[in-house]
């Protein structure tokens, strides 16, 4: 009887395949979710993190404050340099403009000295501008939360976020490029970091491992394992607190994580010097506060036509800054004639110094590498 069902259905048995399908997938629909929420889960991961913090954070000169203006200044100091070098940029700066008033008190051409060698110098301006930002709008108060603390000039995002989490306890990840880093391992997620989406993407990936307790020191953890662990070159995992939650570990494929689709391609800029000298002295002037290198020295852009026979040589140096490369020529204008030196000078309001009196003045770092050869390589 079984045997004359069977062969009776054959012909609509194609017609069931569909049903069973649907069946399949219900019977094992819990056996896939139950895998990915015990790789998701997302609170565990974060408390990993902070434990792990507990028992491996870095000592750093930062981490025994929670004064807002020192964790603001060493936030923008690690935005130009690595931890190492920081540290000591970091504790002279603080050492010298102890609070946010004598930094806004402060004349910027001393500002822009103690930034001396971090580079970058707009930031040293923006950092000038935002205490005297904070002496007007906030009554010398640094601004205590979030929204406020974004409001002041060259702070961003990441910025008002680790503030506002290692001193005011606000829930907040300070999503940078470490975060994106570790997360897109963790869940092994392409989405592109170079898309305008990322950052709010990845900040909702955040906010859901991120535990209610210790934000500061969650997103600090976040950048020792970003720096320490999982590296952008040679990640060590075998260290890593969630190694077995990672995704990409898992597969084999954390050198596939963060995915990035998008280069900003760096433009080509051409710029010629004259670096007129008479004697031991020569001639500086200071930039303006539009384009590159704002309110730095450098040389004049321009000479006077009977000063070409002067031209003794001419060097050519590339230097490549974030978006662009340069290509620097600097032609050596030899005067024997003082005065003709002193009145160009007078007349473009440019200055004369010294060797020496220039270390008291912030060049681009190629014009410092330049005078550097001139003077101590002879
Ligand atoms: N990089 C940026 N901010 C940092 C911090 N607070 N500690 C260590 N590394 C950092």
């Amino acid at each position: 009887r079984y045997l004359v069902c069977l062969i009776l259905c054959l012909p609509i048995l194609p017609l069931s395949f569909p049903f069973l399908f649907i069946f399949l997938v219900c019977k094992y629909k819990k056996y896939f979710l139950n895998k990915t929420n015990t790789k998701t889960d997302f609170l565990n991961i974060g408390l990993k993190i902070l434990k792990w913090y507990g028992l491996n954070a870095r000592e750093l000169p930062w981490r025994t404050t929670k004064n807002p203006y020192h964790i603001w200044i060493c936030e923008i100091v690690l935005q130009q340099t690595r931890v190492e070098q920081g540290k000591n940029h970091y504790l002279n700066f603080i050492e010298r403009f102890p609070e946010v008033k004598s930094l806004a008190e402060a004349n910027i051409d001393e500002v822009l000295l103690y930034w001396k060698g971090l580079g970058y110098y707009s930031r040293a301006i923006n950092l000038h501008s935002a205490a005297q930002q904070i002496m007007n709008d906030f009554d010398g108060n640094f601004p205590n939360h979030f929204e406020d603390i974004l409001k002041l000039k060259g702070v961003g995002k990441y910025t008002a976020a680790a503030v506002a989490s290692i001193c005011f306890d606000e829930k907040i990840p300070a999503i940078d490029g470490n975060f994106y880093r570790v997360l897109s391992r963790i869940f092994a997620d392409d989405f592109d970091i170079s898309s305008s989406k990322a950052y709010q993407y990845f900040y909702n990936l955040a906010a859901m491992i991120m535990p209610e307790e210790k934000p500061g020191d969650f997103n600090q953890a976040i950048m020792d394992i970003g720096s320490e662990v999982c590296k952008p070159k040679n990640p060590n995992c075998y260290i890593c607190p969630v190694k077995k939650d990672c995704l990409a570990f898992e597969m084999g494929r954390v050198q596939d994580f963060p995915v990035k689709s998008k280069k900003v391609k760096a433009q080509d800029l051409k710029l010629h010097y004259y670096y007129i000298r008479y004697r031991n002295q020569f001639i500086i002037k200071q930039r303006d506060d539009s384009f590159i290198w704002k309110k730095l020295y450098d040389f004049p852009e321009k000479i006077p036509l009977d000063f070409e026979k002067w031209i003794t040589h001419e060097k050519t140096i590339h230097h490549k800054l974030t978006h662009k490369n340069l290509e620097i020529v600097i032609s050596e204008v030899s005067l024997n004639n003082k005065k003709d030196f002193q009145k160009f000078s007078e007349e473009n309001q440019f200055l004369i110094i010294t060797y020496e009196e220039s270390h008291q003045k912030s060049f681009p770092k190629p014009l410092e590498n330049f005078l550097k050869k001139e003077f101590e390589e002879l």
